[in-house]
């Protein structure tokens, strides 16, 4: 694998660390404290192309690449993980299958103003009772004489949803043998009978707001479905190939922003009449995870550029996903014992990385899920 980066993604990664450092960091705490939409930020994303960087151009998106979108996330999520789940789900969980999958009417009615950033996108394949065993859902889709779809259900857990413009609703549309079959439906939030609940409260990531969604006789029409009638499962999980890769690179940033500040406080923080760096104990710690972010970043490198070749990468994605999610808790737990009574207020920011760092072992597939998904790939004749 070449790790040099192109013109075109070196280019990208400035403009995400400027916009990063400029833009997000000054307003991280404040999101975190009060959970406010940032929706001055996610305007200035799409302004600057990171609500469809994978997109082309002749869709509304950056047209660039899945390397590059990792890169951007790393660089957003350091500074803000909740700014950087917003960006996450409308570009691998809205964008990418719209493109994959959508229809022309789709591509330019939906897809277009969304990678601009116009409107927002959200995905909604959990449900209150089927969160990894995603096949079994309650929500329902019956076809019209007309060739329309009527969609019942709820879905929960819905990052975005209180905000978004559109929706990717996946339901059960008919049965083979006893076997359920899905299908996708893209819904507007002015379809009468879709409604919003309340904003979940949540250990971290405060400012990316998420919710439950209801459906009641929702009237879809037949533009609106999103691949082949009885084929959404399959949406969804090539979906969640892509949209790993983005948790994978939400929790690299986290990791990341937690090491930068281990590193900046063992250097000035005095014990023993020295700087706390030079004690062995903390040596290893930032040792341990330098190499962690390290090897999560190449894993996630890995699978994004496997999604570029159009290669297969459902177990790689699991895999960078897997191990960036565990090793983000892992450095943002190291990064409070650096910081000692200090990482336990939030002066020093790093009890945020650590609450934030949590969610990422979770949405978007367990790190249990992610187990079974790279052992079914290990052991497949
Ligand atoms: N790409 C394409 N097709 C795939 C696929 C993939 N990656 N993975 C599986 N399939 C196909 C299979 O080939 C199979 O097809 P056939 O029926 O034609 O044989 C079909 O899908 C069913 O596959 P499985 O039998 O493997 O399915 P399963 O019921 O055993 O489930 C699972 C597999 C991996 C556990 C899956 O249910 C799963 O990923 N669960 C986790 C769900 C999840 O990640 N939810 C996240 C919600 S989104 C979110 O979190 C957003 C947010 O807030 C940010």
């Amino acid at each position: 694998m070449d790790l040099s980066l192109t013109e075109e993604q070196s280019l990208l990664l400035q403009t995400a660390r400027d916009f990063a450092a400029r833009e997000v960091a000054p307003k991280a705490a404040e999101l975190d404290k009060t959970g406010r939409w940032p929706s001055e930020l996610v305007a200035r994303m799409g302004e600057l192309g990171f609500l469809g960087v994978a997109i082309p151009d002749t869709y509304g998106g950056a047209g660039l690449d899945a390397v590059s979108y990792v890169l951007a996330m790393e660089e957003i999520s350091a500074a803000c993980a909740s700014t950087g789940v917003i960006m996450s789900v409308n570009n691998s969980l809205f964008c990418d299958p719209l493109y994959k999958f959508g229809n022309e009417h789709l591509k330019k009615d939906v897809l277009t103003p969304t990678a601009r950033g116009e409107t927002l996108g959200c995905f909604g394949l959990t449900e209150p009772m089927s969160g990894s065993d995603a096949q079994t859902m309650a929500t329902v889709g019956e076809k019209q004489g007309d060739g329309s779809w009527i969609v019942n259900g709820s879905k929960n857990f819905i990052t975005n949803g209180p905000h978004a413009d559109f929706i990717i609703v996946f339901a059960i549309t008919s049965r083979e043998g006893g076997k359920a079959k899905h299908t996708a439906f893209v819904i507007p939030k002015t379809a009468p009978g879709y409604t919003v609940g309340k904003h979940d409260e949540k250990l971290g990531i405060h400012a990316a707001h998420s919710c439950t969604t209801f459906f009641e006789n929702v009237r879809v029409p037949k533009e609106m479905v999103l691949g082949d009638e009885g084929a959404g499962f399959k949406v969804a999980m090539a979906t969640l190939d892509g949209g790993r890769i983005g948790i994978a690179s939400q929790a690299l940033g986290i990791a990341r922003a937690a090491y930068e500040k281990s590193v900046a406080y063992a250097k000035e923080r005095k014990s023993f009449g020295k700087p706390i760096a030079e004690h062995q104990a903390i040596q290893f710690m930032l040792s341990d995870m330098a190499t962690e972010l390290d090897a999560a970043r190449l894993l996630t490198l890995r699978a994004a550029s496997m999604k570029d070749k159009g290669q297969r990468h459902s177990m790689e994605s699991a895999e960078a996903k897997l191990y960036a999610s565990e090793a983000a808790t892992r450095i943002a737990h190291k990064a409070i014992q650096i910081h000692g009574g200090y990482g336990y207020t939030t002066e020093y920011g790093v009890e945020r990385h650590y609450r934030d760092a949590r969610i990422t072992e979770i949405y978007e597939g367990t790190s249990e899920i992610q187990r079974i998904v790279i052992a079914a790939n290990l052991l497949k004749a």
